[in-house]
């Protein structure tokens, strides 16, 4: 099994069903030898530092019913909310000032927020903020928009294709939304010249190793600059309330796997593996990850974006969440950097 490692690390690729072995076969002993080339190549191009990038959730309305996901449209319990472009600025002020030099807007697809508005905020935020990096997380839309949000100034997309099997993607969302067209704003994406994201949750109902792989090949494919991977957790308010949850042990393996697949790339600790362990994060940089993305939301909304239950950091202001990081990040020997953090190719 390590010769597979080895393969994969001198070559950046392996045969799919030599990803199985290695999913299928993996040992804590095997893990370790992983991560340990993981940061291997880590290293030589990012050294020890550490990106940060400021998330605001600047809308919690979600036109959309993905069956695993808190703030869908049919959790009529959801106490929805939307940011003001004010708000929204003084989101980015604040995060300024903490030393942010990306800031990432997400929320539910929320057509209230027109290209014209988002066009609006984006183009504020870099008349502003001009040695800033705008990355959306908005979900599909046409390549018309996405074409407007890049000429106002938005260069990153975050957009996990969720699963690149298009059974497992059916499992997962209703009728309407489909692998063809999710996979179709990526490559839209791409093509218009943003920084583009995809990425999936480990351990989704139904997922199986043959999925994981399928997703690895997806990503070998795309070739993008960030990969968003955090393990599945419930929400007791969606249909899949009482499946089980993705395991941090697979979550860290599929991190290494990545790392060692797309050496260069982005690779966020999210805040899911820190929900599921309290060093869930700094597990996730010690297998290849270099980037995480503490909360900028304002306090009095952040418990309203419950994409999963008992997400962490609902309580804390941004300052915090930024100081907190800092120190856990030192006590792992890393370093956060105040930097726009861009891929490495394009430093
Ligand atoms: N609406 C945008 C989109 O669809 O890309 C961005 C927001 S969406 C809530 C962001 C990501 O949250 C999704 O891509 C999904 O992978 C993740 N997510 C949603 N529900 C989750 C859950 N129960 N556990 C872990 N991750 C979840
Ligand atoms: Fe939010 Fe630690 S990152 S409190």
């Amino acid at each position: 099994m390590k010769e597979l490692i080895d393969n994969l690390y001198a070559t950046q690729q392996l045969e799919p069903t030599e990803f199985k072995a290695l999913i299928e076969g993996r040992t804590p002993e095997l893990a370790e030898y992983l991560f340990d080339k993981a940061n291997q190549i880590k290293t030589k191009h990012y050294s020890n530092d550490i990106y940060i990038r400021g998330l605001i959730e600047f809308t919690n309305y979600c036109k959309n019913d993905c069956y695993y996901c808190g703030i869908r449209k049919s959790n009529t319990n959801a106490q929805r909310y939307r940011l003001t472009e004010e708000e929204i600025l003084n989101c980015c002020e604040t995060g300024y000032a903490l030393g942010f030099r990306t800031f990432v807007l997400q929320g539910g697809e929320d057509l209230y927020f027109s290209d014209d508005k988002l066009v609006h905020i984006i183009a504020s935020i870099k008349k502003q903020y001009s040695d800033c990096a705008i990355t959306l997380s908005i979900g599909e839309r046409s390549y018309e928009s996405y074409l407007a949000f890049y000429n106002a100034g938005a260069e990153r997309y975050l957009l996990r294709h969720e699963t690149a099997d298009e059974e497992h993607y059916k499992k997962l969302h209703p009728q309407n939304l489909t692998l063809s067209n999710r996979k179709a704003c990526l490559f839209d994406l791409k093509q218009i010249g943003f920084q583009i994201g995809c990425g999936f949750m480990v351990g989704s109902p139904f997922q199986t190793v043959d999925n994981l792989v399928e997703d690895l090949v997806f990503i070998k494919e795309l070739q993008p600059h960030m990969v968003g991977i955090g393990p599945f957790i419930p929400h007791h308010e969606t249909p899949f309330a009482n499946e089980a949850g993705g395991s941090l042990e697979l979550t860290l393996f599929m991190l290494g796997l990545i790392r060692l697949m797309v050496p260069e790339v982005l690779l966020p600790s999210t805040t899911a593996l820190g929900t599921i362990d309290p060093l869930g994060r700094e597990q996730g940089i010690l297998a290849g990850a270099n980037v995480v993305m503490p909360n900028l939301s304002p306090i009095s909304v952040r418990n309203k974006y419950m994409l999963y239950d008992n997400k962490i950091c609902t309580g804390d202001e941004a300052a915090e969440c930024r100081f907190c990081m800092q120190k856990r990040m030192e006590n792992i020997g890393y370093q956060v950097v105040v930097s726009r953090g861009d891929h490495f190719s394009l430093q």
